[in-house]
């Protein structure tokens, strides 16, 4: 199935309401300075947005920017990028980065896709895509994230022994994203019992979105890649 690379429609909104005066602010001040230059100028130079990271990792579609900021201050000497088009995340994560004082965090405040593949081969260490838009409907399961064409990217871009991340609580999801992982050679789910999917890691903080589904009494599942 052709995957329908940069359709502008996302899922959902792109902004839900007016951005707090602060976030706004921050859009303005601090968004220039820590944004990943345009993908279509060429490719990005990630020593040149990270001087002093010895490793970089990519999340798409970080919402609110939860667990990003968590792992950056976790991890202090990884850059981290973060890609998401809702402004309001993008306001969410310029909060968290500017009372934190997180350096090691840059956005793509934007869809993924272009970033993803503007990023040089094997340069990332683990890739995060946490409770990607489900977009249910069989005629849009084209738009989905995980796609034959994010693997191969994923592969690409993670270097050997790596990792890629996901989580959702749907079980179409779920078994989409397995299918498509059995389809791609250099990657492994490292699984070996049940609880190794249904157990939140502990590296492995609670997104908003993850809270608010099992207060309304759904499952995630965690689903954990190496590189080959
Ligand atoms: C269901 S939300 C989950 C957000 C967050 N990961 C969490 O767990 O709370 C899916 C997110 O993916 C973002 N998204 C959708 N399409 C995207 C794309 N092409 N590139 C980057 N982010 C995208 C949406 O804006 C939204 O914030």
């Amino acid at each position: 199935m052709a995957h329908e690379k940069y359709i502008p429609r996302l899922y959902g909104r792109q902004q839900d309401k007016p951005l707090k005066p602060r976030q706004a602010r921050l859009m303005e001040s601090l968004l220039p300075r820590i944004a990943v230059p345009d993908p279509a100028a060429g490719p990005v130079d990630l020593k040149a947005l990270f001087p002093q990271a010895e490793e970089y990792q990519l999340e798409v579609g970080f919402g609110g920017g939860e667990h990003l900021a968590w792992q950056a201050a976790h991890h202090p000497k990884t850059g981290f990028i973060g890609a998401e088009p809702f402004i309001n995340g993008v306001g969410k994560l310029l909060s968290a980065v500017d009372d934190d004082g997180l350096d090691n965090v840059r956005i793509h405040f934007g869809d993924a896709r272009p970033l993803i593949e503007a990023l040089p081969d094997a340069s990332l260490a683990r890739i995060y895509v946490l409770h990607p838009d489900p977009w249910p409907k069989k005629r849009h399961h084209k738009r989905r994230m995980i796609s034959p064409w994010f693997f191969t990217e994923a592969a690409r871009l993670i270097r050997p022994g790596g990792a890629l991340r996901v989580a959702s609580d749907i079980r179409d999801y779920i078994r989409w994203t397995l299918m498509h992982a059995r389809n791609a050679p250099d990657f492994e789910w490292t699984a070996e019992r049940a609880a190794d999917w249904r157990v939140r890691p502990d590296d492995w903080p609670q997104t908003r979105y993850e809270a608010k589904s099992i207060r309304e009494g759904r499952t995630p599942c965690y689903l954990v890649f190496r590189r080959k």
